[in-house]
């Protein structure tokens, strides 16, 4: 079986911020999704048929990558909670192209690529048909996959599954790993990776190479509550519309980001904890937290460096920034929460078994 993984991620900081062209800056996370494929008889996934309408982004994939290939048995499994703004659909898009990618491998033409998409290349990934063009040999296995190529697919079919709305903060962080961060601008003091574009919106992609010590840990504390981004977004908007001065609230996160950013550079984790429960009152003050995300930050303050919803909330998860991740998993979990311990910046996509491939080839 051809296996690939890759993390999951949170937000650090930006959030609904970044909807209006501030940064916003996630971190991959321990807990990985992994996808296994084979041949088999028919379509079928974790052994049931395979309905296209259930799985949109295998769906989407497979019109992308395995266009005419003979019909495949994918075991999806992993550790990220699905819908809790985590990551888990973009981790499952980013491991399933590596997966496809290297089951099938890469044509090549004078040792180039004759097929693939990446930041170099020309950006129709989002549209198709796709054409896969015959070369003079064929790259196989994990060689054959391409990091950006697994980002660049899986924010295509993200954006599929959502409706034509998706940023590519979930797809890059799930493939590359580490620290991403996104803006509407080049940031000079950042890695720049590439920029995307998506229905006339763009985004500058960056990674940023940080300095943690071995001794801080994030601990995830869910609410189980699953409250959707759109809702929490449109909340954001009214309440901008209502009181346009507010948008001074949404350039002061951007500042707090950029101190954020800062302050992981320099491996200043009081830095990253004070910017980080500083982002929380701006995001509580707009609306998005709710009474269950204050409980869980309120249980996880006394033990953490830095507290704060993130992702979309109305529920679904807060971080803690802490030394003391027993003791501040504990905590959120008297409050009623269910925790993940996670190092921050964790490996980005991976090729776990690439023997037998290609175990396709186009004809
Ligand atoms: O919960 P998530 O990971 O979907 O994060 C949503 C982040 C927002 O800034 C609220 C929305 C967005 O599109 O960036």
């Amino acid at each position: 079986m051809v296996q690939a993984s890759a993390p999951g991620k949170c937000i650090l900081f930006g959030e609904h911020a970044v909807v209006y062209g501030q940064p916003a800056v996630a971190v991959a996370i321990d807990q990985r999704m992994n996808v296994g494929i084979e041949t088999s008889e028919e379509w079928r996934i974790d052994g049931m048929r395979f309905h296209p309408e259930r799985h949109p982004h295998v769906e989407a994939l497979k019109q992308r990558l395995w266009e005419d290939g003979p019909p495949l048995s994918i075991k999806i499994f992993g550790e990220i909670p699905p819908a809790s703004g985590l990551g888990s659909s973009a981790a499952l898009s980013v491991a399933a192209s590596a997966a496809l990618r290297c089951a099938r491998g890469r044509q090549l033409i004078d040792d180039d690529w004759a097929e693939g998409w990446t930041a170099a290349r020309p950006n129709n990934v989002y549209e198709g048909p796709w054409e896969f063009v015959m070369g003079d040999s064929l790259e196989v296995g994990a060689k054959a996959v391409d990091v950006d190529e697994c980002a660049i697919l899986s924010h295509a079919v993200e954006a599929v599954a959502q409706g034509g709305k998706a940023s590519p903060l979930d797809s890059s962080t799930c493939s590359h790993g580490g620290c991403i961060v996104l803006s509407d601008k080049v940031e000079s003091d950042l890695n720049w990776l590439y920029s995307r574009n998506l229905n006339d919106v763009s985004w500058e992609v960056h990674s940023i190479d940080l300095n943690i010590p071995d001794d801080v840990w994030l601990v995830v504390g869910s609410t189980g509550i699953h409250a959707p981004t759109s809702q929490q977004v449109a909340k954001v908007a009214s309440v901008l519309e209502e009181n346009p001065d507010r948008m001074r609230e949404i350039e002061t996160i951007g500042i707090i980001s950029r101190r954020g950013i800062d302050a992981l550079m320099k491996g200043d984790m009081e830095g990253v904890g004070r910017a980080m429960s500083e982002n929380h009152l701006l995001l509580r003050s707009l609306g998005v937290s709710c009474s269950e995300l204050e409980a869980l930050i309120t249980a996880a303050a006394p033990s953490s460096l830095g507290v704060k919803l993130t992702g979309a909330g109305g529920g679904g998860c807060m971080i803690a920034l802490t030394r003391n991740p027993k003791e501040t998993s504990e905590a959120i979990e008297l409050a009623g929460g269910r925790t993940l311990i996670s190092r921050l910046a964790s490996p980005g996509m991976r090729v776990d078994n690439d023997e037998n491939c290609p175990i396709w080839e186009p004809k």
